[in-house]
């Protein structure tokens, strides 16, 4: 048996017993690599007469095709062993007992978002977002809010840039102005997120939340503003009966403005929605002002609507009376556990909102 004949059969015995693939490898230089067995037995060709060369390169081509099969067969056996093997370590026993994964419980804002988005989703409004970090241009300007107003004051507002171009949003209305830019009349939509002014006590924090609410098209009046909060109230506190009552208000994006109060009572230290006789208010409204609709591309000949903006976090209160709003975003655990939600039980108004 000849020199090569001999290492051709050892290799062969050798890949028979490889077990893994880094071993695979060694073997794979040992035989096809540039010093490799073929290389090399290829190279000493030059040194024979024709006859032999013709008769040694065919014998290592026939040696090169029946490695190089056994080599690929022994690839694929590898693969599914160790696939194998990976499946039987990523194994998991369905027999041991559930991991207890509601450890976590949802914010009573985020809870609230969510029941006040079920609500309007089911009578066809569309959930929008707008930016924190706000243009004075969207917050103030195209709002039709005057140069001097006082909100635009440092005190109320926080600016980002000093040349008072970047705020931090004081509203959610920039909002409906960004909404009506982007698409075409109709436009029914809320939208919820984190607002910002300058104030902190018992029922103000520096963040808070609220509810945008724009209803655009042809014939909306100020009866569908009315009877579209009556329904939110009603179906927000879980009860049939509320009082609401609508107070003249002002506010430069809107003509008429309103201010809606609900009715409560406090009975045994708990806040009775729909009875009594005082008074809480708890958003502004009105009829979008012709200049806003101008500023967003929308003709006021041809289109009119509502507008409405909701303090989220007071009606998270009064909802599941939590009496100070600073509890709100401190970060306690034992706070959220027990004002918390259970984060499997999504809010619907047929399911149930919140039991
Ligand atoms: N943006 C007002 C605020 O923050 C609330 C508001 C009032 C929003 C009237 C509206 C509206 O859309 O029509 O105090």
């Amino acid at each position: 048996m000849s020199d090569f004949a001999k290492l051709k059969d050892e290799l062969k015995d050798k890949l028979s017993k490889v077990q893994n693939s880094g071993d695979l490898d060694i073997i794979k230089t040992e035989i096809f690599g540039k010093s490799g067995l073929i290389n090399s037995e290829f190279k000493k060709l030059g040194t024979l007469s024709p006859d032999e060369k013709k008769k040694q390169a065919s014998e290592i081509n026939i040696a090169k095709q029946e490695l190089t099969k056994i080599f690929n067969d022994k690839i694929a056996k590898l693969a599914d062993i160790e696939i194998n093997e990976a499946v039987k370590k990523e194994k998991v026993d369905v027999t041991l007992p559930e991991k207890d994964f509601r450890i976590g419980k949802i914010h009573p804002v985020s809870q609230v978002i969510d029941e006040i988005s079920s609500i309007f989703s089911e009578i066809g409004f569309s959930v929008e977002e707008g930016p924190d970090v706000e243009t004075e241009y969207y917050n103030f300007t195209a709002l039709n809010t005057p140069e001097n107003h006082p909100a635009k004051d440092m005190h109320d507002t926080f600016y980002i840039e000093e040349n008072m171009k970047t705020l931090l949003r004081t509203h959610t209305s920039p909002v409906q102005v960004r909404t009506m830019l982007k698409g075409k009349p109709p436009f029914k939509i809320i939208a919820p997120g984190r607002t910002y002014r300058s104030d902190s006590d018992q029922t103000h924090t520096p963040m808070f939340h609220q509810l945008e609410g724009l209803h655009i098209d042809k014939n909306i009046t100020m009866g569908h503003l009315k009877g579209c909060l009556n329904y939110f109230i009603k179906e927000f506190f879980e009860v049939d009966k509320i009082k609401m009552r609508f107070r003249p208000s002002h506010f430069p994006f809107t003509e008429p403005s309103a201010e809606v109060d609900i009715g409560y009572k406090i009975e045994n230290n708990k806040i009775i929605i729909g009875e009594g006789d005082k008074w809480l208010e708890i958003l502004g409204c009105g009829m979008v002002h012709p200049n806003v609709l101008k500023n967003s591309k929308v003709d006021p000949n041809k289109y009119q609507g509502f507008a409405f903006g909701i303090g989220i976090d007071r009606l998270a209160m009064l909802k599941y009376g939590i009496n100070d709003l600073r509890s709100f975003f401190e970060c306690d655990y034992r706070w959220l556990n027990y004002y918390g939600f259970d984060p499997l039980d999504v809010p619907t108004s047929y399911r149930g909102l919140s039991k």
